[in-house]
C-alpha cells in the first residue's frame, strides 16, 4: 500500500496497479481524484505515471467554481445559487451581469453606480469604426466581433496588468458595455446602413435594439414587451459553466494574457456550429418540414436515424432544459408584437409529438434553449448570423465571471493538456539527394 493522504472526509480510492501488484489509495475530495495522484502510479521511477485520456473533457473537471451550477438530471440552472426562473422573471440583465461578476446581488447604490459606469462605456475608440468598417460588405458579423474584441487590447494596453484588480474591474466594465455596440454594428455593416451611436439615455437593451434599428429618428423607442423578451434571453444565455467557450477564455486566460485577447477566443470558440449554431438549424430543420401535416413523417425519418430533430436533446440537460422553457413563454410576449411566426405551429406540433414518442422518452430528448429561440430572433426581424451574435453579448458576463475566478484561483496554472503520442520517433533527416534524388 501506498501513499495515502486521505482527504478531509476521509473518502479514499484504492487502485490496484496490476503490473506491479502495487496498490495506491487516493483521496475523493468533492467527488474527484487529482489527477496527479494518478501520476504516482508508475511501474518504475524513470517510467511517467499513469494518465487520463479524456478528450473534449467529458469527465475532468478543470476547475473549482461558485459561478454556476446545473444539475442535468433535474433540470436546474443557477447562477451564484439563484435559480435562472427567478432571475429571468425578476431581474435585469446588468443586476445578472452584477451577480455573476462580483458574486452576491448589488445593493441599490451599487446597482446604479454599476449601471452608470457601464452605460457611460458604451463607446468605442473611432478607429475601432474604422476598423470595422475597413471589412467586406458581407462579412461574418461574428468574425467582425470577434476582430474588434480582439482590437480593444490595442486600445486599453494597461489590460494586461491582470493582477490589478481596479484595472480588471475596469476591463470588465468596458467590455460589459461595448459589446452590445459592436454587435450592432457588425450587423449594419452587412446592410450597408451608417453605424449608429450609443444613447446613453437608453437601457442596455433598449440601447441594443436602438443601434440595430434606429433610421432617422431622433429617438429610437422600442416596444417595451420586446425589450422585456431580449432582457429574458440575455439573463438565460449570460453563463453556463464550462461550456467550450468558457472552457476557451480560462484556457487562453491561464496564459495571463489580457481578458480582451481571452475573451475574443470565447468568441472564436462560439462561432462554431456545435456550440452557437443549434438556433439556425432549427430554423432551417422547420422551414424545410413546411407544414404541420409532414411533421409525423419528419419524425419517423428521425426515429429511423435519417436525421436528427435539432433543438432537441442536450450533453448536460437529461431531463428538461429549464431555459427552454422560459424561452417559450417570452415567445407568446414577442410574437404579440411581431405577428406569430409561422414557423412556431410546426415548433409546437414537433414538440408535442416527440414528448410522447417512445423514442424521445427513453433517451431523455427534451427541447433545449435552442429550439424556440430562433424563432424569437427571427421574429425580431434577425438574420440568422447575428445568432451567435446576441448570445456572445450576454455570454461576455459570464466568461468575464470565470476569468476573474481564475484569476483569483492560486490552484489555476497555465492550462497544457497532456498527449498520447502516436507519430514516429527519432527518424534520421535525408540529405536533398536522398529526398529528391
Ligand atoms: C446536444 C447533443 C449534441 C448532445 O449529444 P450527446 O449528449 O452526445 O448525446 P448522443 O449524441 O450520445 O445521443 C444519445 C442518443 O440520443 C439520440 N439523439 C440525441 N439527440 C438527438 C436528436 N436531437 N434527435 C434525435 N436523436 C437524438 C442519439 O442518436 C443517441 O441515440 P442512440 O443511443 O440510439 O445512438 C445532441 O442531443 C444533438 O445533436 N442535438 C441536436 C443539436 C442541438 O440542438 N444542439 C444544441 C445543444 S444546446
Amino acid at each position: 500500500m501506498t501513499d495515502a493522504t486521505p482527504s478531509a472526509d476521509g473518502q479514499t480510492l484504492t487502485v490496484r496497479d496490476d503490473r506491479t501488484g502495487k496498490e495506491y489509495v487516493l483521496p475523493i475530495v468533492d467527488g474527484t481524484i487529482r489527477a496527479s495522484d494518478l501520476g504516482k502510479i508508475r511501474v518504475s521511477d524513470d517510467e511517467p505515471g499513469i494518465a487520463s485520456y479524456d478528450p473534449g473533457f467529458t469527465n475532468t473537471a478543470s476547475t473549482r467554481s461558485a459561478v454556476t451550477f446545473i444539475d442535468g438530471e433535474k433540470g436546474i440552472l443557477e447562477y451564484r445559487g439563484y435559480p435562472i426562473e427567478q432571475l429571468a422573471e425578476k431581474s435585469s440583465f446588468l443586476e445578472v451581469a452584477y451577480l455573476l461578476i462580483h458574486g452576491d446581488l448589488p445593493s441599490k447604490e451599487q446597482y446604479d453606480s454599476w449601471v452608470h459606469d457601464i452605460t457611460f462605456h458604451t463607446f468605442v475608440h473611432e478607429n475601432i469604426k474604422s476598423l470595422m468598417q475597413g471589412f467586406r460588405y458581407d462579412a461574418h458579423p461574428m468574425g467582425m466581433l470577434l476582430s474588434a474584441v480582439g482590437g480593444l487590447s490595442t486600445f486599453y494596453p494597461e489590460a494586461r496588468n491582470i493582477h490589478d484588480a481596479e484595472t480588471r474591474h475596469l476591463q470588465i466594465v468596458r467590455m460589459i458595455a461595448k459589446m452590445p455596440t459592436l454587435g450592432a454594428w457588425s450587423f449594419r455593416h452587412a446592410q450597408g446602413k451608417p453605424y449608429v451611436y450609443p444613447d446613453n439615455d437608453l437601457s442596455y437593451a433598449e440601447n441594443f435594439l436602438a443601434m440595430l434599428f434606429k433610421m432617422s429618428e431622433t429617438t429610437y423607442e422600442a416596444d417595451p414587451r420586446l425589450v422585456k423578451a431580449l432582457e429574458v434571453l440575455f439573463i438565460l444565455h449570460a453563463d453556463h459553466e464550462q461550456n467550450c467557450s468558457t472552457n476557451a477564455v480560462r484556457s487562453v486566460g491561464s496564459s495571463q494574457v489580457d481578458p480582451y485577447s481571452a475573451v475574443s477566443a470565447g468568441i472564436g470558440a462560439l462561432y462554431g456550429p456545435l456550440h452557437g449554431g443549434a438556433n439556425e438549424a432549427v430554423l432551417k430543420m422547420l422551414r424545410r418540414i413546411g407544414d404541420v401535416s409532414n411533421v409525423p413523417a419528419f419524425i419517423e425519418g428521425v426515429k429511423a436515424g435519417d436525421e436528427r430533430l435539432m433543438g432537441f436533446g442536450h450533453r448536460v440537460y437529461k431531463n428538461y432544459d429549464p431555459r427552454a422553457t422560459i424561452i417559450k413563454k417570452a415567445t407568446d410576449d414577442v410574437f404579440e408584437v411581431t405577428g406569430v411566426n409561422p414557423l412556431l405551429k410546426i415548433a409546437v406540433e414537433l414538440e408535442k409529438i416527440a414528448l410522447e414518442d417512445e423514442y424521445f422518452v427513453k433517451r431523455k430528448l427534451y427541447p433545449n434553449v435552442d429550439f424556440y429561440s430562433g424563432l424569437i430572433y427571427e421574429a425580431l426581424q434577425f438574420p440568422p448570423e447575428m445568432f451567435t451574435v446576441l448570445f456572445a453579448i450576454p455570454r461576455t458576463a459570464g466568461w468575464l465571471a470565470q476569468w476573474l475566478e481564475l484569476v483569483n484561483d492560486p490552484e489555476q496554472k497555465i492550462a497544457r493538456p497532456k498527449q498520447i503520442y502516436t507519430g514516429e520517433r527519432g527518424l534520421v533527416f535525408p540529405s536533398s539527394s536522398e529526398r529528391w534524388g
